[in-house]
């Protein structure tokens, strides 16, 4: 039985948000073997960041805000997969949505989502569905999940109420697209959690180890997060066996990484 939560980033429980998520995790369903459940981030305590970087430097348990972020981290952890739903609001996903991953920043610079799946719905009224999607992508792909990749819902004659239906090709685009997005989804939480990384990937996690490693002080929190995973000397996240080209290529992206990074001392000096 894999397990599945939803976070949903419209306030409106018959929205078209909702909607399309409970949906999603339906045709889920109908492969029989998941368990879900719905989060709507506006009945959750959510501060906004404040920006003073505390989670980056010293760690998360020095964030000063005081709220729901670890028990809304504690759902993801506890999942197999995890879906992401958003309107857009001006070109961008909902407040709601932006302030949860702003408190999950630190995660950004400490991944740990790998080998859960992932993908997300984006509901557009007019524009922008498109580049939300893909900013969602990011997202996921930032926070260590296998992504794939997201659905964005056109919903032009938006219904103030759920007894006024969406328009019927907008119902049906709505329904082939979940129904694609559904069968991918439950294709990648039945596949091995733990894929070969990318080119892109490797590329990603080489540069990142190496800098973190020669640029930032051992009491730095992300330093010491990658050194206590083993990451400045593993192949990658996760234990996985690369190919010869992959092999080499990881080598060059460590010296060009190695080449590029600057001395601990600039940092120091608060640049
Ligand atoms: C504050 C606000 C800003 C919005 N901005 C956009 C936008 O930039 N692009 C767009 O296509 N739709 C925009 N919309 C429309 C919503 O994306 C659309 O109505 C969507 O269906 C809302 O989802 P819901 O039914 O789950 O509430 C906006 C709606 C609101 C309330």
């Amino acid at each position: 039985m894999k397990s599945v939560t939803a976070f949903v980033g419209s306030a409106r429980r018959h929205g078209v948000t909702h909607r399309a998520t409970l949906q999603l995790l339906d045709d889920l369903q109908s492969f029989g073997d998941v368990r879900s459940e719905v989060v709507f981030l506006s009945e959750y305590d959510i501060g906004l960041c404040s920006g003073c970087k505390a989670c980056f430097i010293r760690g998360e348990e020095f964030c000063p805000l005081h709220d729901d972020r670890d028990l809304l981290i504690e759902k993801i952890a506890r999942s197999d997969g995890v879906v992401l739903a958003s309107p857009v609001y001006s070109f961008q996903v909902s407040a709601h949505m932006k302030a949860f991953l702003d408190r999950l920043g630190f995660a950004f610079h400490r991944p740990r989502f790998h080998g859960k799946a992932y993908t997300s719905i984006v509901v557009e009224g007019l524009y922008g569905g498109r580049g939300v999607v893909k900013y969602l992508g990011l997202v996921g792909r930032g926070l260590g999940f296998n992504v794939v990749k997201g659905s964005r819902i056109v919903c032009r004659k938006n219904p103030d109420t759920a007894h006024e239906p969406m328009l019927d090709e907008e119902r049906r685009k709505m329904d082939e697209a979940l129904a694609r997005q559904s069968r991918r989804f439950h294709e990648q939480l039945a596949s091995p959690p733990y894929p070969e990384p990318t080119m892109l990937q490797l590329f990603g996690f080489r540069m990142a180890r190496t800098s973190i490693e020669l640029e930032l002080a051992d009491d730095r929190r992300d330093h010491a997060y990658y050194r206590d995973h083993g990451w400045f000397d593993s192949d990658y996240y996760y234990p996985t066996r690369l190919g010869p080209l992959k092999r080499a290529a990881g080598a060059a992206f460590d010296w060009m990484a190695a080449r590029s990074s600057k001395p601990r001392e600039y940092h120091r000096a608060g640049r």
